[in-house]
């Protein structure tokens, strides 16, 4: 089922038959909308992250990316950790047996209930500021902790999807002068940083990690360096992340670390959209068709609050559309520059915009593809309907 040459064009999704055929199968039995999972591809995607050469370490998915108990199962099978940022995600996680340091909790703004019930099950916890961080050691002062890095000052920081997470615009994380007036503090056992999201170029991710690993040198106690997540999916198969590439550079960036402070340092990764991203799929049933200024507008039997993407990025969520016709007529050759629009009132109500489609007809099923990550997870209760159904093969 994995993405075979050609899948990119035009935004154009390919579906292979043995998924198209489970598909139709789906929306027979149980009706649509819903989210489709390929569980082979999840879990093919989280050995890129155990085979990295290096250890200790510990790669912990970031629940926000995708939170469903059988979704976290899967990743859990293949021996990854989890990564959190709020109590319910936490809960979340115990619930499923993830426990002590196969936690990691990172957040702002952390009030005292939260860091307790944090520090309660063991997670390794990562603190924002010199105060979160104070008061952490005023509640806990026999616990270590682990401080977020804002290493943006010392490199060229990039604008990633969703803003900057590093340098001056970003709000997160202790700046380089905070970070060395905690010089030799015998509590701080990691230093944690998370430099943007979607990030395909390999340069950046080092750039990056080769200055947190020379701050670990400040530090006499630490056990680990977490570099966060922001691993990038391609829009065309070229521009794909090597995984075996960096898993080899950042496995040497490791022993060099190692090396240099004498003792071996953990490697931690939080990996959320590349986990699954791409073997998820959104499939809704076509309703109504209008033609508008020359375009196709194709109403679909759900709304973007069901798949939330394309309405918290709608310049740039990336996320390739198929229409599969009712009658699995060979597919027509023309086609027609169109948008897929919900089934709410809300203006702003749209699946997908300005994309080639072949022309629609009722009945027909459209499938959006790279729907595993921040989708189904960011369904909003706003409009009023229902989260669409997951399934799994
Ligand atoms: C601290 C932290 N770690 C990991 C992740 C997962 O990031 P991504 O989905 O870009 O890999 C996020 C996402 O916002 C995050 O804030």
């Amino acid at each position: 089922l994995k993405k075979s040459q050609g899948k990119y064009m035009q935004h154009s999704l390919l579906i292979a038959e043995p998924l198209e055929t489970k598909i139709r199968e789906l929306v027979r039995s149980q009706g649509s909308p819903f989210y489709l999972y390929d569980t082979a591809g999840i879990r093919q995607t989280c050995r890129k992250f155990t085979d990295i050469p290096y250890e200790p370490k510990s790669v912990h998915f970031a629940l926000m990316a995708n939170a469903a108990p059988q979704f976290i199962r899967i990743i859990k099978d293949t021996g990854l950790k989890v990564f959190v940022n709020s109590l319910l995600h936490l809960e979340t996680a115990l619930q499923l047996g993830f426990q002590g340091e196969e936690i990691v909790y990172a957040a702002s703004a952390m009030d005292v209930p939260t860091m307790t019930k944090a520090q309660s099950c063991g997670a390794l916890v990562v603190l924002d500021s010199p105060s979160q961080y104070e008061v952490w050691r005023r509640l806990f002062p026999n616990s270590g902790a682990s401080i977020r890095c804002n290493i943006g000052e010392l490199v060229q920081s990039k604008e990633t999807l969703a803003g900057y997470f590093i340098g001056r615009e970003s709000r997160l994380g202790f700046t380089i002068e905070e970070i060395k007036a905690l010089q030799s503090d015998p509590n701080i056992i990691g230093l944690h940083s998370y430099i943007g999201t979607n990030i395909l170029d390999i340069d950046y991710f080092f750039a990056c990690y080769n200055r947190i690993a020379e701050l670990a040198e400040l530090f006499p106690a630490l056990r680990f360096l977490d570099f966060g997540g922001g691993f990038g999916l391609a829009e065309e198969p070229s521009g794909e992340l090597d995984m075996q590439a960096y898993g080899l550079k950042v496995s040497a960036l490791m022993g060099n670390i190692s090396r240099r402070v004498g003792r071996q340092i953990k490697l931690l990764l939080e990996p959320g959209r590349i986990i699954g991203g791409e073997d998820g799929y959104f499939v809704c049933e076509v309703i109504d068709i209008k033609q508008r200024s020359g375009k196709q507008l194709i109403g679909v039997n759900a709304s973007c609050v069901q798949f939330p993407r394309p309405l918290f990025y709608p310049d740039s969520a990336y996320h390739p559309v198929a229409l599969l016709q009712r009658d699995a007529a060979p597919e027509k050759e023309e086609s027609l520059l169109s948008s897929v629009f919900g089934c709410s009132t809300y203006s702003r109500d749209f699946l997908s915009r300005d994309v080639l489609l072949p022309r629609a007809e009722v009945g027909d099923l459209v499938v959006l593809g790279y729907a595993g990550s921040y989708c189904a997870s960011s369904y909003t209760k706003f409009l009023g309907f229902a989260e669409a159904q997951e399934h799994y093969i």
